[in-house]
């Protein structure tokens, strides 16, 4: 993938208006978070990483991998936006982690904060298995939110407030694979 901002050539993304951040923007600052949490934790306890699915495969994929220091890997789903583009304000645990979060370092990793419906709906859940300490590790943040239940400790990036797409982020299920972030054209 080249790190050009035009969305022709090798990847199609068409619906897509323009590329907010690169591969190459986004694996940079990926390799800096990862590096600022290996080093956030004293000792050598395991990590449990909980990726919220589905937005945040990618970004926890590269994450991970660049951890220095024993991790587990667990996931949870809840599904807030149906396809729309914008928070209906619910959201639905459809799957929940089967790793114990009790007593150990919990790190959610999610793709984007956007009303923060989801985190204040979940930190409670999670808060109540009792873990050593919870912490969230946002890709994105679009600083829309008064008051979260559990402010991310780690952003990757401030947002737009767009609807944006690429990198594990969808709109109706597609567009997730674009190794990019865009911003998705307006519906005419
Ligand atoms: P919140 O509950 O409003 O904070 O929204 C969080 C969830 O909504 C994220 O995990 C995403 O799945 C989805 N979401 C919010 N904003 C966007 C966006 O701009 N593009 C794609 N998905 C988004
Ligand atoms: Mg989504």
């Amino acid at each position: 993938m080249s790190e050009t901002r035009d969305l022709g050539g090798a990847v199609d993304g068409g619906g897509v208006e323009r590329v907010v951040l690169t591969a190459h923007e986004i694996a940079a600052r990926v390799a800096e978070l990862a590096h600022e949490i290996t080093g956030a934790y004293p000792g050598n306890e395991p990590l449990l990483v909980l990726g919220l699915l589905k937005g945040s495969f990618i970004f926890m994929a590269d994450l991970v991998r660049q951890l220095d220091r024993p991790v587990l890997v667990d996931f949870l789903v809840a599904a807030s936006y149906g396809e729309g583009t914008v928070s209906s304000g619910e959201v639905r645990l459809l799957y929940e982690p089967e790793t114990g979060l009790e007593g150990k370092h919990v790190i959610l990793i999610e793709d984007i904060v956007d009303s923060g419906t989801t985190i204040n709906r979940l930190v409670p859940v999670l808060v109540e298995r009792e873990p050593r300490s919870l912490e969230i590790c946002a890709l994105l943040h679009k600083r829309l939110s008064a008051k979260l239940a559990l402010e991310p400790r780690w952003v990757g990036f401030d947002a737009p407030q767009e609807f944006l797409v690429g990198y594990g982020l969808d709109h109706g299920e597609s567009f997730r694979q674009l190794p990019f972030i865009g911003s998705l054209k307006s519906p005419q």
